[in-house]
């Protein structure tokens, strides 16, 4: 195999209640991306479609996710990685770590699978520090895995992939507003009050008993985030009023996709999903504020092999 041609998925990372630790995949968002084994060694990327992003390896999260791959491994071989951005950049829905796990999910397709897709996530992060500077893994995990993800810990590494219930769907609104990651992360606060982390802890292991059991309500109740929220969500035109419109349209509950500025919703069922898409649009359309909205299920799977 010379060369592999990949699908490479968005994702809602948090999930309302687990900052830098629950993530989702998306189904029918994500970029395309083609990486071709080459004689001479190294990583070269040979051209971005679609946004307007460094083609310099070590400045190119795809690049330098596949780097610290390759430094692991030690290939007889090079890449060329040719990207087709669709997911846009400071969305909120893992533009970044699309490309980063696809880099690393195509260079180990491509030299016959010396690792899973798990010892995949940490390769992955490496591109997630370069763009934000933080190596979180809450979107390279769900875009490797699939479904849900959960990372246990940190330091060591341990991520936990679950099987999202087959009648969820989500709902993504992004305004199109500039919302760096970096600056969204300044803008947390460093502690917390128990109280806080209690309630938090509850959310978490809530979600993931809803989705073990496909307890859609209980799914719904559980996305609920007293720590980032607040905080974030005045960055962001019309968020309150855009999570009402999600509940009242029949979305189980919603919250913030990833740092911002899109905002999600889960629902059951595709009609619910189209009915709080309309609900949201209806929400930013008066304040002329332009956007994008996004209907999908989650994407059991994650990176998809387009062709070989
Ligand atoms: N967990 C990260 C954050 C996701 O909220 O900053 C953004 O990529």
């Amino acid at each position: 195999m010379n060369e592999i041609k990949l699908f490479c998925p968005a994702t809602i990372a948090n999930v309302s209640c687990g900052f830098d630790v629950l993530g989702l995949c998306l189904e029918s968002v994500g970029d395309e991306m083609t990486i071709t084994k080459t004689a001479e060694k190294g990583i070269r990327i040979t051209e971005i479609i679609g946004a307007e992003l460094p083609l310099e390896t070590e400045k190119n999260v795809a690049g330098v996710a596949a780097l610290s791959l390759i430094e692991a491994l030690q290939p007889d071989c090079g890449f060329e990685i040719s990207i087709t951005k669709k997911i846009k950049a400071g969305s909120g829905i893992g533009s970044s770590a699309a490309s980063a796990a696809g880099a690393v999910f195509g260079i180990n397709q491509l030299l016959g699978n010396p690792l899973t897709n798990t010892e995949l996530v940490y390769y992955a992060m490496q591109g997630e520090k370069l763009a934000s500077g933080s190596a979180h893994a809450d979107n390279v995990a769900p875009a490797l895995l699939g479904g849900f993800t959960l990372v246990r810990s940190y330091d060591p590494l341990d991520v936990i992939a679950i099987k999202a219930p087959n009648e969820l769907y989500a709902t993504v609104i992004h305004p199109q507003i500039e919302l760096k990651t970096k600056d969204a992360r300044s803008v947390l606060r460093e502690n917390i009050s128990l109280k806080k982390a209690t309630i938090q802890c509850g959310n978490i292991a809530g979600l993931i008993s809803g989705l073990y059991t496909n307890d859609y309500d209980l799914i719904g109740r559980s996305l609920h985030d007293e720590l980032v929220e607040p905080v974030r969500s005045i960055l962001i035109p019309k968020f309150a009023e855009l999570k009402a419109a999600a509940k009242e349209a029949g979305a189980l509950g919603g919250g913030i996709s990833g740092s911002g500025p899109s905002v999600f919703a889960l629902s059951k069922g595709r009609e619910n999903a189209e009915a709080t898409a309309k609900a949201m649009k209806a929400v930013l359309e008066p304040i002329g504020v332009p956007f994008e909205v996004h209907v999908s299920g989650i994407n059991a799977e994650g990176m998809k092999i387009l062709h070989v």
